[in-house]
């Protein structure tokens, strides 16, 4: 039978979604529903749509009349608005978890109080609050290392962490009451120390199947300076592990997700299907869970299936089917680096409209179209993370030298960061490690 694949989003990682899904021999016809127009996209898929993909019965809709039979959400909020939910009533079957089990990424609570609800390690002390009483006796007994979140989807800009973005008990009792006059619910929780890496496994609501491991790097600037970003690039090694991680956190990691997996399950009686993203910190005491996201990581997305082997349609099917465990999955023994090309200004004041030019990069299939558009037949900034490179080679460092010269070939008011998978970035994030551990003992 013919694959008829509808796919939400349309940014970077749609696009390398959309490229995993060309790789396949299968018989296909696709179709994208974006929020703006990805040429990287259009040229991939039979048909592109630009309408409110957050909105279910649209998504529904557009799903029935082109026939859809399996439906890949790539971004988190038509997750977060059931939109996979609908699609399955509607005889659609998905990739991506519906709206219940999608709280692992939309709810700080939820995830936190489920990890403590079924004794799955890695989690930090916590409390969750909506009012200011007893946040200052919390603080207290957390001391210097503390985290405030807002319990939400955010976009990345609901978290405030003790040392970076508020430096006194006073600091976090104001950004918590500005929480509480919104109405808004918040966790107070632990701050852990370590390096953060990302660890997506497919998920069929029993079996997981594991990626590479990633490191992305969330500040705008060099030197893991300035706003935090969506992410401004991301490597990955040729052993799928990362060089300041041992075989037991690969393997802590994989049993956090596959605890998370069953407990989601038993609570809910439904499977997750879909990606299940743990974002993860490497501490002087093991790994410790930051965050889960319900969706591919972008840009990690863009590092994995590069390396994807195996047929991505059969993986989306035994997903969907809860089949995984029959389903073969292999990325290539590659290292890779992703870096982000973004607007000047981004992300607090980033230029749009402004013209860019792609002529000179060397490897078009390692360029990929996040936030761009086409005006009067011209590429242009939309004004969010503009493009996006992946180097593929045997090391980090030369997968490095690879993205970097691909990505300053691109003109236009752009910058990205230099410094992503270079060896004197990895040696820092390894003595960085060691010296946690020197000081634990
Ligand atoms: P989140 O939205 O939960 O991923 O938080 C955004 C960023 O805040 C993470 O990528 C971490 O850098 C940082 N962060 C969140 N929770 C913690 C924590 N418990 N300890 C240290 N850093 C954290
Ligand atoms: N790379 C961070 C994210 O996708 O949330």
């Amino acid at each position: 039978m013919k694959n008829k694949i509808l796919v939400i989003g349309s940014g970077a990682r749609e696009h390398a979604i959309l490229r995993a899904l060309d790789r396949s021999p299968q018989d296909k016809e696709i179709y994208c529903l974006v929020s703006n127009m990805n040429p990287g996209i259009a040229e991939l898929c039979d048909e592109i749509l630009i309408g409110n993909f957050n909105d279910s019965e649209f998504v529904v809709n557009y799903a029935k009349e082109v026939d859809a039979t399996l439906a890949i959400i790539g971004p988190e909020n038509p997750l977060a608005n059931g939109v996979a939910d609908a699609l399955w009533e509607a005889g659609v079957k998905v990739v991506g978890p519906k709206k219940d089990l999608a709280q692992l990424e939309t709810s700080k609570a939820f995830t936190r109080d489920l990890l403590k609800e079924y004794d799955i390690p890695g989690g930090p002390k916590y409390q969750t609050f909506n009012s200011i009483n007893g946040v200052a006796d919390f603080l207290n007994i957390l001391g210097e290392n503390y985290v405030v979140k807002y319990d939400g989807l955010a976009g990345g800009k609901g978290v405030k962490v003790s040392g970076d973005h508020l430096h006194s008990h006073e600091e976090a009792l104001a950004y918590c009451q500005e929480l509480v006059d919104k109405n808004g619910e918040f966790v107070i929780e632990e701050k852990f120390i370590g390096e953060e890496f990302s660890l997506m496994s497919f998920c069929d609501g029993e079996t997981l199947k594991h990626m590479p491991a990633v490191q992305d790097h969330k500040r705008a600037y060099e030197g893991d300076t300035g706003s935090n970003t969506g992410g401004m690039g991301t490597y990955s090694d040729a052993n799928h592990s990362l060089p300041f991680l041992s075989d037991n956190d690969i393997a802590e990691a994989h049993e956090i997700n596959i605890r998370t997996a069953k407990a989601v399950k038993d609570k809910f009686g439904d499977g997750y299907k879909g990606i299940l993203y743990g974002g993860f910190m490497v501490t002087s005491t093991g790994v410790k869970l930051i965050e889960y996201n319900a969706r591919f990581g972008d840009p990690e997305a863009m590092n994995v299936l590069s390396l994807l082997e195996s047929d991505f349609i059969d993986i989306c099917h035994g997903i969907a089917d809860g089949n995984l465990k029959n389903i073969d999955v292999q990325f290539a023994n590659k290292a890779t680096v992703c870096k982000y090309a973004v607007p000047e200004g981004y992300p607090g004041n980033p230029v749009i409209g402004e013209p860019i030019d792609i002529s000179k990069i060397v490897n078009p299939d390692g360029l990929f179209y996040a936030s761009v558009d086409i005006q009067n037949g011209q590429l242009v900034e939309a004004g969010s993370r503009t493009v996006a490179v992946v180097g593929i080679a045997d090391t980090i460092s030369d997968a490095e030298k690879i993205a970097e010269k691909e990505v300053s070939s691109i003109g236009g008011p752009l910058f990205h960061r230099k410094d992503i998978g270079t060896d004197s970035v990895i040696q820092k994030r390894i003595d960085h490690m060691n010296q946690l551990k020197r000081e634990s003992v």
